[in-house]
């Protein structure tokens, strides 16, 4: 039996409901237990079997009323309009509650195991980092785009956002077309959940977070080597008071003679183009303010560690996130977040962790080409996590604040993102540092969307060729001088 059998009917009375403006309860009950069931369900409820479970629609009950009369039956229940605005997704949720592994269709339950397997992002502290994403399988999904995409016409808007948020949109429109083009029969859902079984999910999720566990217990042995220096937190502290006042901010810096000449030689490089020369530390701040100091002190301690564990990756890496930073900086406001110092610090340490991979002696595939899902797969085969979970977890082992461990955790996959607007800024900020433009198909689908409720003019294409040009410019002068 076809799921479409089974929710059709269920749909009908969905609608039913939705015009009395009452509400219905979708219950799933294992096979074993039908016969309790039947007796339970009334004459006006929905009743269906499907393989190894009952699906029942009751009309116009409420959750606890149907609990009650259900109360001996292992079950799961999601109500309308409480719960959800489709049928699909109700039943979903029903046959969740009464736990998936009980059910017998093989796509429903692989496509609900991986959902939940890669959505853990409240979970503890170090799950997040190695549970929360799962490149192998977006890779593995990208490549078979038509079979996914029959998958795809068998859910639930929202679950098909799973899908969809972690691809780019050339993927997911060519997967789309697929979904429309076809009979989306019967084969659709289990040819796509055979597929999955045979490249076994589970047994592949499992080694990959053990992995993944490994690299981060290797990391805590080496952590002293990626430590920002003192004088940087205490930077950043100071500007986190809106009262600290530009004499005591100079007085700190001052206590760093590398920082203190660094400071004074960016202020007066052509990066800024002020015509006087400024000599003191003190008036370098009131000119330039708290927040750019703040994103110099730490652009430089950032710097000095990409340089120390790799020269000559450091450098790339280096021009790669000063432009990213500033582009970030310049997306967000654009597309209207205020954060903009904030996007500074992420863009500039956007892909940290492929420093940290560097020093244990792995190379990072393409370390300075545009991290593509198969790119990002790759990274997570040898490491069990990619840059993107890597530069977040040394970010947290910073303290630095949990917007920016998640954006930093998410710029490659910015639908999964607590604060979406950053995490978009500084994928965006990535692709146009690498490809000088908006590659429209290479972005992440969540972007894509983002993108197309945007002000188009704002981000034409000659408008963002435009800030590429002279962002590279500005940060080819701040290269000049530095060293
Ligand atoms: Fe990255
Ligand atoms: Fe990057």
């Amino acid at each position: 039996m076809d799921l479409k059998d089974i929710l059709a009917p269920l749909d009908v009375e969905l609608k039913k409901v939705s015009m009395l403006g009452g509400s219905l309860a979708v219950v799933v009950v294992p096979a074993s237990h039908a016969e309790l069931a039947m007796k339970a369900k009334r004459e006006t409820d929905t009743a269906l079997k499907c393989g190894d479970y009952l699906v029942v629609g009751l009309f116009g009950m409420g959750a606890d009323e149907a609990s009650t009369r259900f109360l001996s039956i292992p079950k799961g229940i999601a109500v309308y309009p409480a719960d959800a605005g489709d049928i699909q997704t109700l039943f979903f949720e029903a046959a969740k509650r009464l736990n998936m592994n009980t059910l017998s269709a093989p796509w429903v339950k692989d496509v609900w195991e991986s959902i939940k397997q890669t959505n853990v992002q409240d979970a503890d502290r170090e799950d997040r980092f190695l549970k929360g994403s799962f490149y192998q399988f977006d890779a593995f999904v990208a490549d078979h785009p038509q079979d996914m995409g029959r998958m795809l016409s068998f859910m639930a808007p929202a679950d098909r956002r799973w899908v969809e948020d972690v691809l780019p949109i050339g993927v997911v429109s060519f997967m789309e077309a697929q979904s429309e083009s076809e009979d989306t029969g019967q084969e659709g859902g289990p040819a796509g959940a055979s597929l999955i079984e045979q490249w076994d999910f589970k047994s592949r999720f499992e080694t990959k977070v053990e992995q993944a566990r490994a690299t981060l217990r290797k990391f805590r042995s080496i952590e002293h080597l990626f430590t920002l220096p003192s004088i940087s937190h205490e930077v950043i502290e100071a500007a986190s008071d809106p009262m600290t006042a530009a004499p005591r901010m100079a007085r700190i810096i001052e206590k760093d003679p590398v920082l203190t000449s660094r400071v004074l030689k960016v202020v007066n490089s052509a990066f800024y183009g002020f015509r006087r020369q400024i000599v003191s530390v003190e008036h370098a701040v009131v000119i330039l303010g708290n927040d750019e100091v703040v994103n110099l002190a730490f652009s430089i301690a950032v710097h000095q560690i990409m340089d120390r564990v790799s020269p000559s990756h450091g450098a790339e890496l280096w021009e790669h996130s000063l432009m990213v930073a500033h582009l970030s900086q310049w997306f967000g406001g654009v597309l209207g977040s205020k954060a903009s110092r904030e996007l500074y610090t992420i863009g500039l340490l956007h892909d940290f962790g492929k420093i940290v991979f560097l020093q244990k002696g792995y190379r990072v595939p393409g370390f300075a080409e545009m991290s593509t899902v198969h790119r990002l797969a790759a990274e997570e085969m040898s490491m069990g996590i990619s840059h993107a979970e890597m530069g977040a977890y040394v970010a947290e082992r910073w303290n630095l604040p949990e917007e920016i461990v998640d954006t930093l955790l998410t710029h490659h996959q910015p639908g999964r993102a607590k604060d979406m607007m950053l995490s978009a800024s500084v994928h965006l900020a990535d692709a146009v540092a690498h490809r000088g433009a908006i590659p429209r198909d290479e972005v992440n689908s969540a972007v894509a969307r983002l993108l197309e409720g945007a002000d188009g003019s704002r981000i034409g294409d000659e408008v963002v060729s435009k800030r590429y040009d002279y962002t590279l410019k500005r940060v080819k002068t701040l290269l000049d001088i530095d060293g």
